[in-house]
């Protein structure tokens, strides 16, 4: 298992739309952990390049992240929210795909990297075999017991349990409105459900930023941590200036469908407030939004571009990814040591 060969247990998350590089990717897996690159919304012929240019990089291992495939979404659910939209904004065409799915996995099959993790929902039982033939590990996203259950079921060889602290997309199997009436699980409950019914590696993901968060994952059981905004400041992220620095800002963060029409938690901003119904329709509504977001980066406007990032995100701190892994590491070791010293002598 590449969990088992890491020098330290942590895991860059993967950050599609800008952050996950190459140079990140490589920088945290020669520092002892594991590298990730996102292959959302590229094509399968340039996420082959960045794992190319992975390569020249590093030997170590590293993983890539697929978004899985959703069905197409009815367009009433969906076109009184675009109309609202073009009233204020220039909105693009929604339109429906699968992220070339089929596509990235041929590619990925001739690939063999050492892990393809999943978000969005769970790869078939034949798709994940034929991975496994590959070489690959395969890692699934989850959210809940239920979607652990159908991970494993399918063949998962870890989980990556995302609590609701977690920064971008929620990697929930569905995105339903009507789910929202339930809190969705913070990862400290997650991780301990999990570890009482499952029983393959998890991952633990969602406002870890610090050695003491990574030594908490591992207490309630994980067997590695998975870090996404508190790695978007340093210098490998390919992270635009305006999240950058917007991270550094004690802004409060929020759940929201108004930029992609799927689940994500980002920095509360103008945007996010004036449209907290909108609708659940992903991809369309990610397309549909994207010449306003565009707009808006270009003004330097913060109010409507989607800023995601976890509830931590002041803690990222602006280093090079090797230092912050190690900092990270050594930072855990000393905050278990001193866990261990504290009350337990008693037992
Ligand atoms: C900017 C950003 C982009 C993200 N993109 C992806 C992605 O492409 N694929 C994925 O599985 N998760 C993605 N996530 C979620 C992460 O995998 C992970 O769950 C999250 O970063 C953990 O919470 P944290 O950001 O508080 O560390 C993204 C998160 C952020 C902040």
């Amino acid at each position: 298992m590449v969990l088992d060969e890491l020098r330290t247990p942590i895991v860059l998350a993967p950050m599609a739309g800008g952050p996950s590089t190459p140079d990140l990717a490589a920088a945290v897996s020669q520092a002892g952990g594991l590298g990730f690159l996102a292959a959302g919304y590229l094509s399968a012929a340039d996420t082959a390049e960045r794992i190319a240019r992975t390569r020249t990089l590093t030997e170590a291992p590293f993983g890539v992240n697929l978004f899985a495939p959703a069905a197409p979404t009815p367009t009433d659910d969906y076109a009184g929210y675009l109309a609202e939209l073009s009233r204020d904004f220039p909105v693009g065409e929604p339109r429906f795909d699968t992220d070339d799915w089929d596509a990235k996995l041929d590619m990925l099959v001739g690939e063999r990297v050492r892990v393809v993790s999943c978000t969005f929902g769970c790869p078939s039982v034949a798709e994940i075999a034929r991975l496994h033939e590959a070489g690959s590990e395969v890692w699934v996203t989850v959210t809940s017991v239920a979607e652990a259950r159908r991970a494993i079921e399918a063949g998962a060889d870890v989980l990556i349990a995302q609590g609701a602290e977690a920064g971008g997309h929620r990697g929930s199997f569905m995105d339903r409105p009507e789910d929202d009436v339930t809190d969705p699980l913070s990862l400290f409950a997650l991780l301990q459900l999990l570890v009482a019914n499952v029983n393959v590696p998890i991952v633990a993901a969602g406002a870890i930023a610090t050695g003491p968060g990574v030594a908490a994952a591992l207490s309630a059981g994980a067997a590695a941590a998975q870090l996404g905004t508190a790695f978007l400041r340093c210098p490998e992220a390919g992270t635009a200036p305006l999240l950058r620095d917007a991270i550094t800002m004690d802004t409060p963060t929020m759940l929201t469908r108004a930029f992609t029409g799927r689940r994500a938690r980002g920095l509360r901003n103008r945007f996010l407030l004036d449209h907290p119904d909108a609708p659940a329709a992903y991809p369309e509504i990610h397309y549909a939004t994207g010449p306003l977001r565009a707009a808006a980066r270009a003004e330097g406007n913060a109010d409507a571009v989607n800023l995601w990032a976890g509830q931590t995100h002041t803690l990222a701190a602006e280093l090079s990814a090797g230092d912050l892994v190690r900092q990270l590491s050594e930072d855990a070791k000393a905050a278990l040591k001193k866990a261990l010293s504290h009350r337990i002598q008693g037992c």
